[in-house]
C-alpha cells in the first residue's frame, strides 16, 4: 500500500471533491445548517493528494481545517457550492461528500429579523436546493467517475444498504458510499466511518476505520479505476 502510494498514479489528474455543510441563511445574522465536520471530505482529498490529483477542494464551513496542496474553493451555500463546482468542471473524477442543505430558507431577510413585540415567532418558508450530485451527473462535461455519499439511517421503507442502493440509481452516480448514521453508531461527528461500496454490480462493505484510513482505500480504490 505504502509503494502505490509513492508511486503518484493520479499524477496528472484533476479531481473534485465537495466537503462541509452548507449554511443557508435566514437574516444577515443567522442560517440553517447541519453537523456535517467535514472530516471525512477533507481526510479524502488529503488522499487524493497523497496519490498525485490536483485536486479542487469546494468546501462548506467545516470544523476541520483544508488540506494543504489543494486548491481550496470556500462557498457558504449551496448554491455557491454548485457554481464552484460548475466552475471546476472538467474533472477526471469527483467526489460529492458535502452534507449539502436539502432547503434553503425562500423568505430570507436582508435586514436582521427583530422581536416584533407580539410574542409571535416568524414563519420561514423554505425552498428545495439544487442537487449538485445530480447535476455533475448529468453535466455534458461529467467526470468518468462520480462518487456520492448516502448517509442514512434505516427505517419502515428499508435498510441503510437499500435506500442508498435506490439513491445510486436516482441520481445517476457511479459509485455509492453508504453509511449508517443512526446515533447508536457514533459515526455522525465522530472519527471513524464504517461505509459500504455501492456500484452497478453490487456493493461491498468496510470495515469500521478511521476516516483517515476510509479516504485511504477510496484513493486507491478511485486509482485503479481511472488506470
Ligand atoms: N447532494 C448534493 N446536492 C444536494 C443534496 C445532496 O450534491 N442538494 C449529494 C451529497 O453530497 C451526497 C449525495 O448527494 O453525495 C446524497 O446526499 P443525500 O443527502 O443522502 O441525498 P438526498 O438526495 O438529499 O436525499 P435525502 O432526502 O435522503 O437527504
Ligand atoms: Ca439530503
Amino acid at each position: 500500500i505504502d509503494a502505490f502510494f509513492a508511486d503518484g498514479p493520479l499524477k496528472g489528474r484533476h479531481i473534485l471533491v465537495t466537503s462541509g455543510p452548507t449554511h443557508e441563511p435566514i437574516d444577515p445574522v443567522r442560517y440553517i445548517a447541519n453537523r456535517s465536520s467535514g472530516a471525512q471530505g477533507t481526510a479524502i482529498a488529503a488522499a487524493l493528494r497523497d496519490l498525485g490529483a490536483r485536486v479542487s477542494f469546494v468546501t462548506g464551513p467545516a470544523d476541520v481545517p483544508p488540506p494543504e496542496g489543494v486548491d481550496v474553493i470556500r462557498v457558504q451555500t449551496a448554491r455557491e457550492m454548485l457554481e464552484a463546482v460548475r466552475a471546476a468542471l472538467p474533472a477526471d473524477a469527483a467526489v460529492m461528500a458535502a452534507a449539502v442543505a436539502d432547503w434553503r430558507v425562500a423568505n430570507a431577510s436582508g435586514a436582521k429579523m427583530k422581536k416584533d413585540g407580539t410574542g409571535r415567532a416568524p414563519a420561514l418558508e423554505f425552498a428545495e436546493n439544487p442537487d449538485i450530485l445530480r447535476t455533475v451527473c448529468e453535466a455534458p462535461d461529467r467526470p468518468a467517475l462520480v462518487v456520492g455519499f448516502a448517509a442514512e439511517t434505516g427505517d419502515a421503507q428499508g435498510d441503510v444498504v437499500a435506500h442508498a442502493t435506490a439513491k445510486r440509481a436516482r441520481k445517476g452516480c457511479d459509485w455509492i458510499l453508504a453509511n449508517d448514521v443512526s446515533p447508536a453508531t457514533g459515526i455522525m461527528g465522530g472519527s471513524e466511518n464504517a461505509v459500504t461500496l455501492i456500484y452497478a454490480e453490487g456493493a461491498e462493505s468496510w470495515p469500521r476505520l478511521t476516516k483517515t484510513e476510509t479516504a485511504r482505500r477510496l484513493a486507491a480504490r478511485i486509482a485503479d479505476a481511472l488506470t
